[in-house]
């Protein structure tokens, strides 16, 4: 203790070492733990098998390490307790699609489900951290084995990447808690601290800081789990999931008009497309330009991976169902029920009451299962602020993007900001279901 106040600045250092060692401890003692897991090959990521080994064995093994293991010895033990029958569903989609609309269409479906609303966002950002964000091996194996977890109600991995590192399971930084209605029901609220965790509390009720271990006896105890990310690249890298018999998962993919995506995140990101701007104003557009080519990946992803599910290989027969943005605002109590149907979940009233009550579905005559004019316009508002040049540019990079999902093709100024021309060709995008079981 003396020692501790005459050298503060060791002290420090000492301290921001052992902090260093302990978060790379604890993902080395998750690999350890976890290794009974199948279909989960157990490498490092993102930093250097060397450096691995002589941090582990350099240090004997600390307090907090022991305590690591025994947290995961826990989480075992839950793991094998989760429901038969239970459905697992990956609503799968890219920013600015309106996954978070869609994916409450699960998250208000009430008692007997577990909802996660982007808990990759903390795998990305540590990875980004770690590694820069360079490593998509290493993203794409990380986001694979957090996802597998997650669906069997263990947190200990995911645990692993929020920053900082949760102590005794209880954090105050999961990302938007609040929007997974799951994390914010009674047996998970957990008692509010005075103070400092004031703040951390959800929408429904004030709650402490989530305690991860009560999420995870929560999670165990529902008959249905969904989780949503706009994370992953392609759906091909999620296989060992598909071919992981406990789960018996299904993957929804969500996809837009590229145009419109493109349209919204001028808006809600105006600075990073100055350039864009400038390019409609009348310059030339660099097709090698950096945000030319993110787009044109970002298309080619989600066409490869909808190829993909389309064609029905034998590990993903039955699993797989793609769903247009543009489908569901236009009707979304009918495609909301098909995606229910397609998941083995029921369709709960519910649910049925928040979609009349965020959609203008209530408006309608003729039962639930009928067009919203209304949401038919909203859906191409985009076509009045995205300039005709940036629009052309879309077609060009996208083009087999557009073409697959039935998004027509604009010629001319005109056409764009035609209303008595539809953008959007009926399209119907055939799968199978698997016999409910
Ligand atoms: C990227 O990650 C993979 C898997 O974790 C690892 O094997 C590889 O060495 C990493 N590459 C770089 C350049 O860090
Ligand atoms: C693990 O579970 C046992 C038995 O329920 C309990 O006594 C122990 O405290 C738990 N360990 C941790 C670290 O939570
Ligand atoms: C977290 O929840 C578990 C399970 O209910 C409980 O045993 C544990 O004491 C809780 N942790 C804290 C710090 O309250
Ligand atoms: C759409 O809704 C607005 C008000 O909500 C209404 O004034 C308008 O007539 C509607 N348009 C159509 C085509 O139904
Ligand atoms: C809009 O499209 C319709 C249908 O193709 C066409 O009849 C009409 O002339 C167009 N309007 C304008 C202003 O171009």
């Amino acid at each position: 203790m003396r020692i501790k106040y005459t050298i503060p600045i060791v002290f420090f250092l000492a301290l921001v070492i052992i902090e260093k060692e302990n978060k790379i401890i604890s993902r080395v003692s998750d690999k350890l733990a976890l290794k009974q897991t199948p279909q989960t090959p157990l490498q490092p990521r993102g930093f250097s098998p060397l450096l691995l080994k002589q941090n582990v064995s350099l240090s004997p093994p600390s307090k907090d390490f022991l305590l690591m293991k025994r947290r995961l010895e826990n989480y075992s033990v839950h793991k094998k307790v989760r429901k038969p029958g239970r459905k697992h569903i990956l609503l799968l989609a890219t920013t600015r699609t309106g996954s978070s609309f869609v994916g409450e269409f699960f998250n208000q479906h009430g008692d007997d489900m577990f909802y996660l609303f982007e808990p990759l966002w903390h795998v990305e950002k540590m990875l980004a951290l770690e590694t820069g964000g360079t490593n998509a091996t290493a993203a794409t194996k990380a986001y694979r084995d957090v996802l597998q977890q997650l669906f069997l109600c263990d947190f200990s991995l995911l645990e692993s990447f929020i920053d900082p590192l949760p102590t005794d399971h209880i954090t105050t930084s999961l990302f938007r808690r609040e929007s997974s209605s799951s994390l914010c029901e009674e047996s998970v609220c957990g008692p509010v601290i005075k103070g400092v965790f004031e703040r951390y509390h959800c929408r429904t009720r004030r709650c402490g800081p989530l305690n991860l271990t009560m999420a995870s006896m929560s999670c165990l105890q529902k008959a249905h789990s969904v989780i949503k990310s706009v994370r992953v690249r392609q759906l091909e890298n999620l296989r060992p999931l598909a071919e992981d018999p406990r789960l018996n998962i299904r993957f929804i993919q969500l996809v837009r008009d590229p145009r419109a995506v493109l349209a919204s995140r001028m808006v809600a990101f105006a600075a990073r497309y100055k350039n864009w701007k400038e390019w409609a104003m009348g310059g030339d557009v660099p097709i090698d330009d950096d945000e030319v080519r993110k787009l044109k990946s970002n298309c080619d992803n989600i066409r490869l991976s909808a190829e993909v599910g389309l064609r029905q290989p034998p590990w993903l027969r039955g699993r797989y169902m793609l769903v247009r943005y543009e489908d569901i605002a236009r009707f979304p109590m009918r495609k909301a029920a098909e995606m229910y149907k397609f998941s083995g979940i029921p369709f709960t009233p519910q649910v049925k009451s928040w979609i009349l009550k965020n959609t203008q579905a209530s408006k309608e005559t003729s039962g639930v299962y009928s067009t919203q004019k209304n949401s038919s316009e909203q859906v191409e508002k985009w076509r009045f602020s995205l300039p005709f040049k940036i629009a052309q540019v879309v077609q060009r990079v996208c083009g087999p993007t557009l073409k697959l999902f039935g998004y027509k093709f604009v010629s001319s100024e005109k056409m764009l900001t035609n209303k008595s021309v539809s953008l959007i060709e009926d399209k119907v995008f055939k799968f199978y279901r698997l016999k409910q079981s």
